[in-house]
C-alpha cells in the first residue's frame, strides 16, 4: 500500500499493545431498563459487544483478554435474573465455540466453577477442550470469579502444603502466592476496563491488578463496540507506567516490566 494510502479505520492496528486486558462489562441491565425493556434484554445484548471486543483483541494481537460475567456476589440478585444469566452462558458456550476456534481463540474459565449446575460444568469443561489446541489468543471468562476468592482459595492451598510440610514460612513470596492465583499463568493484566460509569473494581482481579492502568467508560457495555474499545487502548498507548520508578528512570530506558 502507498504510505501516503490513509489506513482504512478497520485496519488500524494500536502501537503498544497491552499483552493482558481485563474488563468489567458493566452496565447491561440499566441499558435495559432506559429502553423499557427488562434487564435480561441488556444482557443478551451484551453478548454482541463481547463478540465485537474478543475479535478486536486478536486483530490488535493482545495475548490474553479477561472478561468479567458473574461475580461471586452476583448470586445474591433476583434468581430469576441468575438462572438468565446462566442459560445465556450455557447457550453461548454452544453458540459461540466455532467462532472461537477460527479466530484462533483459546477458552478458559476462571472462578468457583464447582457451584454451577452439573450439565453447565460438562459445557465449560467441552468448550476448554475443543479451543485448547489455539493459540492466537487466550480468552479468561471469569464466572462465580471473585478476587478474594481467589486469594481465599490460594492461602487455603498454602496452608495445606505447609501442615503436610511441602512449605515452610520463609518460602512464601509473592512468586508463590501468585503461583497459587487463578491467573498463575498469564501476565497480570495491563489494562483494566470498567464499562458502565462506576468507578469501582467490584472484587474483579485484586492481586493481580496492583499495577493495571485503569479506564473507565461511561457507555453501557452493550453499547461498547470496536470504536469504543479502540479509544481505551490508544489511551493506554499514551500512559506512562512506571512501577515505582521515576518518569526520569522509565525515559531513560529502565527496566519497567513488573514481571
Ligand atoms: C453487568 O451488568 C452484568 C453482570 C453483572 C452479570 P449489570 O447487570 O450489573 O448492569 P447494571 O450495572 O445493573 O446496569
Ligand atoms: C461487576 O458488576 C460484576 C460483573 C460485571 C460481572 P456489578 O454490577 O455486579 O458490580 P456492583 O455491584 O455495581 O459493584
Ligand atoms: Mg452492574
Amino acid at each position: 500500500m502507498d504510505k501516503d494510502t490513509p489506513v482504512p479505520s478497520s485496519d488500524r492496528v494500536v502501537v503498544c499493545v497491552p499483552r493482558h486486558v481485563a474488563i468489567i462489562m458493566d452496565g447491561n441491565g440499566r441499558w435495559a431498563l432506559r429502553r423499557n425493556l427488562p434487564r435480561t434484554a441488556g444482557h443478551r445484548a451484551g453478548v454482541k459487544s463481547v463478540r465485537a471486543v474478543v475479535e478486536e483483541s486478536v486483530h490488535q494481537g493482545i495475548g490474553v483478554l479477561t472478561l468479567f460475567a458473574f461475580s461471586s456476589e452476583n448470586w445474591r440478585r433476583p434468581k430469576s435474573e441468575v438462572n438468565i444469566l446462566l442459560e445465556l452462558f450455557m447457550s453461548a458456550l454452544r453458540a459461540e465455540v466455532n467462532r472461537l476456534n477460527q479466530n484462533g481463540v483459546r477458552l478458559r474459565i476462571v472462578g468457583e466453577r464447582n457451584a454451577f449446575p452439573e450439565k453447565l460444568q460438562r459445557r465449560i469443561a467441552e468448550a476448554e477442550e475443543v479451543t485448547c489446541a489455539n493459540n492466537a489468543m487466550l480468552l479468561q471468562i471469569a464466572a462465580n470469579y471473585g478476587g478474594r476468592w481467589d486469594i481465599t482459595q490460594a492461602t487455603r492451598q498454602l496452608v495445606s502444603a505447609a501442615r503436610e510440610g511441602r512449605v515452610v514460612p520463609e518460602e512464601v513470596d509473592e512468586e508463590l502466592i501468585s503461583s497459587l492465583l487463578s491467573f498463575q499463568d498469564v501476565p497480570d493484566p495491563d489494562l483494566f476496563i470498567r464499562t458502565g460509569g462506576e468507578q469501582r473494581i467490584s472484587n474483579f482481579v485484586l492481586w493481580q491488578s496492583a499495577y493495571s492502568e485503569l479506564y473507565f467508560s461511561d457507555l453501557m457495555w452493550p453499547d461498547f463496540g470496536v470504536d469504543a474499545y479502540r479509544g481505551a487502548l490508544e489511551d493506554f498507548a499514551r500512559r506512562q507506567r512506571r512501577f515505582g520508578l521515576t518518569g526520569e528512570q522509565v525515559d531513560t530506558g529502565a527496566e519497567i516490566r513488573s514481571d
